[in-house]
């Protein structure tokens, strides 16, 4: 038995895919259901559970009443590596292993006799994870799908990744509702498409982003110290870029996944140092496919008095200091949205997945990306960086990208629409509780 917990309370199960890029907003939305008077049950995966052990502690989990964290596994062989997972095999071991120990655990929540949590009246799943429609209906408990995707990156076709997504999408139509971490401003199109055009209608959508913003105004410690970082998160990013010139620092990172090849690597190492700017750079230890990252000795020498190479950062945080002056990445969902809200503006080499598509989006549409070629060259980088960090088209991607930050802001702002929607959903996972 946990801590003694109200049994009144409505209670929503969280089951995000178990990468980071999920994980992070999922955890988002969790909190943001706690404050709103939710039971929280977050699930995740044994191996991502233990490695948030490791990055922050056993204090970081289960320090709230009603906010309890409990694991189910992966499917995949055991492991003691603190790397990312191999994504096909991830996606194709949870769709096949994790139904039934959900279903499980589920059950066993509901048993009064060996749980003190309230019934279980939601199961809010990600939207990539979708054997989890099968235990909603063998335990007859609605489900809500959450897509961490951006609106459009939930229809184009691609790669394996986006053939994946278009499988689990299908199975969208059966769900209790549909939650976007988006805002309606910036993707009205395509939401307008997804709610009116589809045939056979959606269930009810409600696009209730960027999620962080509308956590900010609320937030308490022990839920603001509730986090979901895989990798452990050091201060020393901040403390370096609080000793630089403000909008004088180009930021780099590729996100949790994304893989180069050691070629690929030094070319942007040659890119940044060749571009006199400083550089704040997150090269993950396993960023370099089936090799260690590995820079020349001769560009650590050059560049050390205006860089700074770290394993992991805490992004929000570093996107939101003055210091930063642009930011180089690979244009996963999660790293757009913070970007914007910090009206930051990007330079772009998507990786996979909808990458390619959000990429599209930002230097056409929104006016607040310049893409990279995908075959990485340091001179292209290099006149890049100065475009970005001294040209007239980086001035007007900086003003573009403060314009969509009011936007965001306004979107969550109370009585606009992310926080209207958000009300609405409440509204809806109340009433199908009761
Ligand atoms: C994945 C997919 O690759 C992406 O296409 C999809 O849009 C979301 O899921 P990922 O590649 O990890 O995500 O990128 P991203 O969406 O940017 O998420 C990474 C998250 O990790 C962000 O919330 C970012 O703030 C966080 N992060 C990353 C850190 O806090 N520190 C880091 O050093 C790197």
């Amino acid at each position: 038995m946990g801590s003694a917990s109200d049994v009144t309370k409505p209670h929503a199960v969280c089951i995000p895919y178990p990468a980071q890029g999920h994980i992070n907003p999922m955890l988002k939305l969790a909190k943001l259901l706690y404050q709103k008077g939710f039971h929280i049950t977050f699930v995740n995966t044994e191996y991502n559970h233990r490695r948030l052990l490791k990055s922050r502690g056993p204090d970081s989990l289960n320090g709230l009443p009603d906010f309890q964290f409990k694991t189910i596994p992966d499917g995949l062989p055991p492991t003691d590596t603190d790397t990312t997972q191999d994504i096909p095999s991830l996606c194709e071991s949870t769709r096949k292993n994790c139904a039934v120990p959900l279903s499980n655990l589920v059950t066993e929540l509901n048993n009064t006799s060996i749980s003190n949590a309230p019934p279980v009246s939601c199961i809010v799943s990600d939207g990539t994870m979708s054997f989890t429609l099968k235990v909603s209906q063998d335990l007859s408990i609605p489900l809500v799908f959450f897509w961490t995707l951006g609106a459009f990156g939930w229809t184009d076709p691609n790669d394996f990744m986006i053939n994946y997504v278009i499988g689990e999408t299908e199975r969208s139509y059966k769900a209790s509702a549909v939650i976007l971490n988006t805002f309606d401003v910036f993707e009205q199109e395509v939401l307008d498409a997804i709610k009116y055009e589809l045939t056979p209608p959606l269930p009810p959508i409600y696009s209730i982003g960027p999620l962080h913003l509308l956590l900010k105004p609320v937030s308490e410690s022990a839920l603001e110290s509730t986090g979901s970082n895989l990798r452990e998160e050091k201060t020393e990013s901040l403390e370096w870029l609080n000793s630089k010139e403000p909008n004088s620092v180009v930021y780099v990172n590729f996100g949790s996944i994304t893989v180069m090849t050691s070629h690929q690597l030094i070319e942007f190492a040659w890119g940044l140092a060749n571009s006199k700017h400083s550089f704040l750079w997150v090269i993950r230890p396993d960023i370099v496919i089936g090799d260690s990252a590995i820079l020349p000795p001769e560009f650590i020498t050059e560049t050390k008095e205006r860089s700074l190479l770290v394993s992991w950062c805490p992004q929000e945080q570093v996107l939101n200091h003055p210091s930063i002056g642009g930011f180089l990445t690979h244009c996963g969902w999660n790293s757009i949205l913070e970007s914007v809200c910090a009206g930051v503006a990007m330079i772009c080499w998507p990786f996979f997945a909808e990458q390619q598509t959000n990429c599209r989006y930002l230097c056409s549409k929104w006016g607040i990306g310049m893409e990279i070629d995908n075959n990485v060259k340091r001179d292209e980088i290099e006149s890049l960086v100065r475009e970005l960090m001294q040209g007239d088209k980086g001035m007007e991607m900086k003003l573009k990208a403060i314009e969509w930050k009011k936007s965001a802001e306004e979107a969550t702002a109370r009585g606009r629409s992310s926080h209207l929607n958000l009300d609405k959903l409440i509204d809806q996972m109340l009433l199908s509780s009761t």
